[in-house]
Order: C-alpha cells, then structure tokens, then sequence
C-alpha cells in the first residue's frame, strides 16, 4: 500500500504533511512531518497542486487559507479538534460586544471561521512572540486558557481568557508529573504549553512539540520526560537515537491524531475526496490574521 500511495501522491503532483502526532505508519508516508507553525509554513509555501494533511480538520482549513489555488485533503472527515469546537464565532461576536475594543489572538486549534473574527493567530511555538508584536497592552487570547496563562506569565500585558482547553493536555496533574520524575529522576521534564500553569512550571522547558525535538537533540541529557501527546515519542525516537523517552502519562493519546490510516490516504488520493475548502467570505479575513502570524516567523 505504501508504495501505491507514493505512485498516486507522484502522479496527483501531491504533497502528503503530517502533524508530529500522527501514527508512525503515516509519519513514514509523509513528505513533511511538524508542528503546527512548521506545516502552516510548509503549506503557503508548495507549489503541490494536491495537499493531503494528515492532521485534524482545522490544519487542513489552515491550508486551504493559504492556498487557495490548491487541492487540500483530509483522508478521515471525522479527524476534528475537541479545543477548536470549544469556540464558535457567534460566541467569539458575542463575548466581542460584551467588552472593550481589542485585539483577538487565535491559537491555529480554531475554526476559520474564528480565525476571520481575530485580529492575529499563534501557535504554541510563536505565542509569546505573537502577543509582544502588538501594540496594545490588553488583549483577548482564544480558545486555550492554558496557553493563555502560560503565556501571560511571561508577559506584562494583560491577556483575557477564553475557557477552552485540549483535553488531553489539560488532563495532566502535578501528581502525574510528580509520579514520572521518580521513576526517571535523571530525565529532562519537557510540557506542551497547552499544560495547566502548574504542571508547565514544573517543566525544564516549555515547548511546542517540534520545539521538544529540537530541544532533545541539543541538550546534553540523555533522558526525557515528554509531557505532550504521547505520538510525538515517534519522531523523538527516530531523531534522536541514543536518547531515552518517557511519556509522561498514558493517558497522554489524542484518539482524533489516530483517526487517520493509510487506507484512508489510499482511498482519498484515489478518488479526490475529502475536499477542505474554505469559501471566501470567511477565507480571505482569515487569511489576514494566520498572515500577519506567518510574517513574524520569516
Ligand atoms: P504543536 O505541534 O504546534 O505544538 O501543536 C500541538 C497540538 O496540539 C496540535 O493539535
Ligand atoms: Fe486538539 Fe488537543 Fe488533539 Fe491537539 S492534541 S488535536 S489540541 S484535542
């Protein structure tokens, strides 16, 4: 099947991105594996005509914001994010009305349609970045609250919250965390940003998950707590051999990064179906805010 999908993808003039999360058998499919700035970056930039994003529903609406021009896949429609539903834009309009003027910075884990209402998006890469760009002092973050205050602390602006979180991320404990730093006392504690405040302090580095490979391959230890879905032991393994990888907690699995098989690749690529576009209403105010994002990174 492998080699089927290679042919099809070289045919289609396809490139097939995968979130650093993904089962490994997708991992090994794909021309590009990353977070999320990584695969926004990588997406604006091929001249594919097809992307097939091996992700979940709002990465491949990402890509569809920026390219407009080009065929974007989602092999499993079922594939969503359980933080991106935490926001609607008729809550966002509503919760805009009920305050004072200011700016929106949207975590890319949004719908498009939030995107077009939010004035910049951020990453868990970039957030901190993103909020010191702007010149106003008081500003709205959506939907984490956990990046949200991760972020403030690190900041003298004043963030509001919107009470959105990933469920996976935000069921991590100090006393999970407590638990893996004794059976690994000599391993690095590395947290996803999309922790509770209390577990990330307790972390030696705060990081998006492409963030923690680089951080794994540079540091001089040899063993790493790794406090973020547990799909990115794979990359972390596989780059950086030699190096020892402890997943935090196993009840670190996001199920929608596991919806996606390689069947499912098979039959999209075969029949062009699976299509993500977003229409333009709502595409072209998006694009603003995910391009005023991407700006900052080049
Ligand atoms: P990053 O890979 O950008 O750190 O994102 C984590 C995540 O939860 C994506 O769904
Ligand atoms: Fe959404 Fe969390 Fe799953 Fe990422 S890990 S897709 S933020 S639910």
């Amino acid at each position: 099947m492998q080699a089927t999908i290679k042919k099809l993808l070289k045919e289609k003039n396809a490139v097939l991105l995968a979130h650093n999360y993904q089962p490994p058998e997708i991992q090994d499919l794909a021309d590009m594996c990353g977070d999320s700035l990584e695969l926004s970056i990588r997406a604006a930039d091929t001249d594919a005509d097809v992307i097939v994003f091996c992700g979940v529903h709002f990465m491949a609406e990402t890509a569809s914001i920026l390219s407009p021009q080009k065929t974007v896949l989602l092999p499993n429609a079922d594939a969503g994010c359980p933080m991106a539903d935490m926001i609607t834009p008729e809550a966002l309009r509503q919760r805009l009305g009920q305050m004072a003027d200011m700016p929106v910075v949207t975590y890319v884990n949004s719908s498009a349609a939030v995107k077009a209402l939010s004035t910049i998006c951020c990453t868990s890469a970039n957030a901190l970045e993103v909020v010191n760009s702007l010149d106003e002092k008081e500003l709205l973050m959506t939907p984490d609250r956990n990046l949200a205050r991760n972020t403030a602390r690190q900041t003298d602006k004043t963030i509001h919250l919107w009470d959105g979180c990933c469920p996976i991320h935000d069921r991590l404990t100090v006393d999970d965390v407590k638990a893996a730093r004794a059976a690994h006392p000599d391993a690095k504690f590395m947290a996803h940003p999309e922790c509770r405040p209390e577990v990330v302090e307790m972390a030696d580095a705060a990081l998006s998950t492409s963030g923690m490979i680089r951080f794994a391959a540079e540091s001089d230890a040899t063993e790493f707590i790794v406090g973020t879905e547990n799909g990115l032991l794979y990359p972390l393994a596989q780059k950086t051999p030699g190096k020892k990888f402890y997943p935090v907690s196993d009840k670190m699995i996001c199920a929608d990064m596991k919806k996606i098989t390689p069947q499912d690749i098979l039959d999209c690529l075969t029949n062009m179906s699976g299509q993500v576009k977003v229409p333009e209403d709502i595409r072209v105010p998006a694009l603003a805010s995910v391009e005023r994002m991407i700006a900052l990174a080049r």
